[in-house]
């Protein structure tokens, strides 16, 4: 398969700083050669070009930080991986999960999408609900087209991802507002009880069963969907996640539907990381879902 990396050193949506540095940290854990030991041909796109927070006000646009750069950001992304075509496998690098808005509208093509959000957190904030007004808890509710229109519009203003083809896993944390917003758009999530409760495997078989009908299939991974004892180089850290093993037979079960058509991975925090420990699980992780098998 032809692969594309595509570098998104952002920092400007998380409330901590040094999640930017993550695309470095997951090149140093080898990604790109993971995948071409699998067989793949590996393009590394570099990294878009983002703001420095020192350089530009926190509050840009109408109180919401970072607004006008995270948006800059996310519709270079958007133009960057639309030129890929259909045919290549784009995987984002990150950086803070506002790139999303970006990225899942970059990688769709235009065409209907599913997203799968393996995550600890729901990012189904509006700038209305949310508590702390971190923009990398909003993405979910933008694509599909709830809150600022302009972040809900990157990818044009008639493409949406409709709730119905979102699910959500790994969930433990859901401000009060977005539970109530989560609810109304009718998203399935599995929370870490249905983990625990049916298996990794049901859920991940039940998720291609409801996405059945999607003509693109984004797979968007949270580090943070992980236990912090895994991967403790993230900003916002939850007790409770995804084992080592969930997480890999996640995406080996995804890997053999072979249906899906992009993935991020973000949320990697070197500055918070032990001996880049959560930029190497994630790469196995990525190796996973690309393909990697045990025998
Ligand atoms: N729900 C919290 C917020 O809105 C945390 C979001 C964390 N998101 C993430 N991508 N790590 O601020
Ligand atoms: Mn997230
Ligand atoms: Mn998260
Ligand atoms: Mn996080």
């Amino acid at each position: 398969m032809d692969i594309s990396i595509l570098g998104i050193p952002m920092d400007l949506g998380a409330g901590r700083r040094g999640v930017d540095m993550g695309p470095g940290a997951l090149r140093n854990a080898r990604l790109n050669a993971a995948l071409r030991e699998l067989g793949h041909r590996v393009h590394d796109l570099g990294d878009v070009a983002v703001t420095i927070p020192e350089t530009v006000d926190r509050l840009e646009s109408q109180g919401l930080i970072f607004k006008d750069s995270i948006l800059n950001a996310c519709t270079e992304s958007y133009r960057r991986l639309s030129a890929l075509g259909p045919e290549v496998f784009p995987i984002s690098i990150g950086g803070d999960h506002s790139m999303s808005m970006g990225t899942v509208p970059g990688a769709s093509q235009g065409r209907r999408t599913g997203l799968i959000w393996v995550d600890a957190h729901t990012d189904y904030n509006t700038p209305g609900s949310s508590p702390s007004g971190n923009i990398h808890g909003m993405p979910v509710a933008h694509l599909t087209g709830l809150g600022d229109p302009q972040l809900s519009s990157i990818g044009g203003a008639g493409w949406r991802v409709d709730p119905s083809d979102i699910v959500m896993i790994g969930i433990r944390s859901v401000d009060t507002a977005e539970r109530q917003l989560v609810r109304e758009a009718g998203i399935k999530v599995y929370t870490m009880k249905d983990v625990d409760q049916m298996g990794i495997s049901r859920i991940a078989h039940e998720t291609l069963e409801r996405l059945s009908g999607v003509e693109r299939l984004h797979v968007s991974f949270d580090a943070d969907a992980l236990d912090p004892t895994l991967c403790p180089g993230v900003g916002t850290p939850v007790p409770g996640g995804l084992s080592y093993r969930e997480g890999h037979l996640l995406m080996e079960l995804f890997a053999e539907s072979r249906r899906v058509t992009s993935l991020d991975i973000v949320e990697v925090n070197p500055t918070l990381d032990t001996r880049n420990a959560t930029a190497e699980v994630m790469v196995g992780m990525a190796a996973s879902l690309m393909g990697q098998q045990i025998m």
